[in-house]
């Protein structure tokens, strides 16, 4: 029987570990009290008292997502070398990459990478693209339906009538309101809702085909993909691709 030489090596530092980990929490929570906003009623949930308890739960949760990718963001220009975009987002040469990659799959003799591999990199990209949608269109909500920050007292003060104070302003509630401006206010939050909802369903699908297609790459492959995110050490028969350069 042939046995592989295996090596272990540090991949992913603690901030990009912790990163995944807060994501994938807080992602899950956020789609949760998602689905129970777009269910509400057959749930029973019928008061105007509960919906804005929901919504502000929901956004309470995307506060913490919406730091979590921050510090991701930033991490990606001063993380180790793996953390950085400069790995991970598609560049120069990496039409050449893939098709290595996608060939050696088709041989049945898959390199192994340290890092992403080509076709996880374009995963990552894909699912982080997402990300920065569903915040951006979520805080634009959070703002003109509840006037949370950080841009409610802006949403506020852009509908309140003549004289009147936009802190005093309570969601749903149309006292202090102008009717017109909430109407202009209303067709100017609409296309954030539509397109947080409908990347949110393409995030669904994305999350379903990261997972199948990592625990798929980990029995084919090898590598340790998963426990890689928990320990940060992957497990390597092959010397790694992108250690060759
Ligand atoms: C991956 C992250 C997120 C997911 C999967 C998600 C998912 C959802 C879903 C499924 C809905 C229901 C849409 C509806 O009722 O029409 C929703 C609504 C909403 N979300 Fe998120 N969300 C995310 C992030 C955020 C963030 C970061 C914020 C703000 C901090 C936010 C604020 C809101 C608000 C205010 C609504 C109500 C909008 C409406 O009624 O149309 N979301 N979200």
């Amino acid at each position: 029987m042939k046995t592989a030489l295996l090596n272990q090596y540090r991949v992913w530092d603690a901030p990009t570990r912790i990163f995944h980990w807060v994501n994938f929490t807080t992602v899950l929570l956020l789609i949760f009290m998602g689905l129970m906003m777009l269910f509400k009623k057959d749930m029973g949930i019928t008061s105007l008292e509960a919906k804005i308890t929901l919504k502000t739960i929901h956004v309470l949760i995307g506060y913490v997502f919406v730091l979590n990718l921050l510090v991701r963001l930033v991490w990606g220009f001063v993380g180790n070398r793996f953390a950085r975009w400069s790995s991970i987002l598609p560049g120069s040469g990496f039409g050449t990459l893939l098709s290595g990659y996608l060939n050696s799959i088709k041989k049945g003799d898959p390199q192994q990478f340290l890092g992403h591999n080509p076709l996880g990199r374009l995963a990552v990209t894909v699912i982080m693209l997402s990300l920065i949608v569903m915040a951006i269109t979520g805080l634009t909500r959070a703002g003109t339906d509840i006037y949370y920050p950080p841009f409610g007292s802006y949403f506020a003060a852009s509908v309140a009538a003549e004289g009147v104070d936009p802190a005093s302003l309570k969601p749903y509630d149309k006292t202090g309101v102008d009717a017109a401006k909430m109407k202009e206010l209303g067709a100017f939050k609409e296309p954030f809702g539509e397109i947080h909802i409908y990347t949110s369903y393409f995030l669904m699908f994305l999350i379903l085909l990261h997972i199948f297609v990592v625990v798929r790459t980990e029995i084919k492959e090898g590598g340790g993909l998963v426990s890689a995110m928990i320990s940060g050490r992957k497990v390597l028969s092959k010397d790694p691709e992108d250690m060759k350069d």
